[in-house]
């Protein structure tokens, strides 16, 4: 895997292009651009229009294929929705080169363990036809169906209000606990938000004392291509009651305080460098 670098408004498109140019000069022709464009895991950044124009005619340009995994497009807060690169790549070469994923993961729940996914053909046939996963819940697809046939939407608005309390509970409690020392993604969907430490935060000095009382998060090193110890943390909501969201945000900003060697004010006006 190559990780293309990203800003607040997801995959940088300068960095792509020179990627891609740089591996096609070495003959290293990509297999495929992976891209979460809508709520991206773990930021919850949203790629405006113009980038995914830009996405998609980068794609072209080198012939790669696109494989946008839009699994947490469904969860939608505000504003309005944005088009999924699939529906903006329409043209008639397009869909040859170009793979779709959801899931019902995130609007019914994970232990289900259906998704989906749109290609074209010959791409479908030859992805479906890798499958080793001992085949598929039909059963459970089925019921799904059944429950869903009244379109996502009608159930996602029932789910949509408890997660937008949950997102405004846990921002609410970041700026009255951490404004001096962190900064975070304020996501227009998705289930998580990206929080940035200073830099002088002893990181696992903070996982260890943070576990040890109780509040767990997504370190950001999980996240990283090389599994690179980098300063941030992906906080999820969406499972958490929401009497522990803000007590549970006390606790982080104590741990925090105490895992980094100054009391200096954060260092950093943007989430990403
Ligand atoms: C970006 C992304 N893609 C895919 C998935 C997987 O979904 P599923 O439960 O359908 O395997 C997840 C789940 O966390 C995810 O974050």
């Amino acid at each position: 895997m190559v990780g293309i670098p990203m800003d607040e408004q997801g995959m940088r498109m300068d960095c792509l292009a020179d990627t891609l140019e740089q591996l096609c000069a070495e003959g290293r022709k990509p297999r495929f651009i992976y891209t979460l464009t809508t709520y991206q895991n773990p930021t919850g950044t949203c790629m405006p229009a113009s980038r995914k124009r830009e996405l998609i005619a980068l794609a072209k340009r080198y012939d790669v294929p696109l494989v946008e995994d839009n699994c947490y497009g469904d969860v939608h807060f505000e504003g309005p929705v944005a088009p999924a690169l699939f529906a903006m790549d329409q043209d008639a070469t397009a869909p040859a080169q170009h793979v779709y994923i959801g899931s019902l993961s995130k609007i019914f729940a994970p232990g289900v363990r259906l998704g989906y996914l749109c290609a074209a053909e010959p791409l479908f046939s030859q992805i479906t036809g890798q499958r080793f996963d001992a085949g598929s819940n039909t059963f459970a697809a089925a019921v799904l169906a059944e429950f869903y046939r009244d379109g996502i939407a009608s159930h996602v608005g029932h789910t949509t209000p408890a997660l937008i309390r949950k997102r405004d509970l846990l921002l609410d409690a970041l700026v009255a606990n951490l404004s001096d020392q962190c900064l975070w993604s304020r996501p227009a969907g998705g289930l998580f938000l990206w929080l940035r430490l200073p830099a002088d935060t002893d990181l696992e000095a903070l996982r260890q004392l943070t576990a040890a009382r109780g509040f767990y998060y997504a370190p950001g090193r999980d996240f990283h291509v090389a599994g690179k110890d980098v300063p941030y943390l992906r906080l999820a909501f969406g499972h958490v009651p929401d009497e522990l969201i803000s007590e549970g945000v006390g606790i982080l900003a104590e741990c925090i305080t105490r895992c980094r060697t100054s009391n200096a004010a954060r260092g950093f006006d943007t989430l990403f460098d």
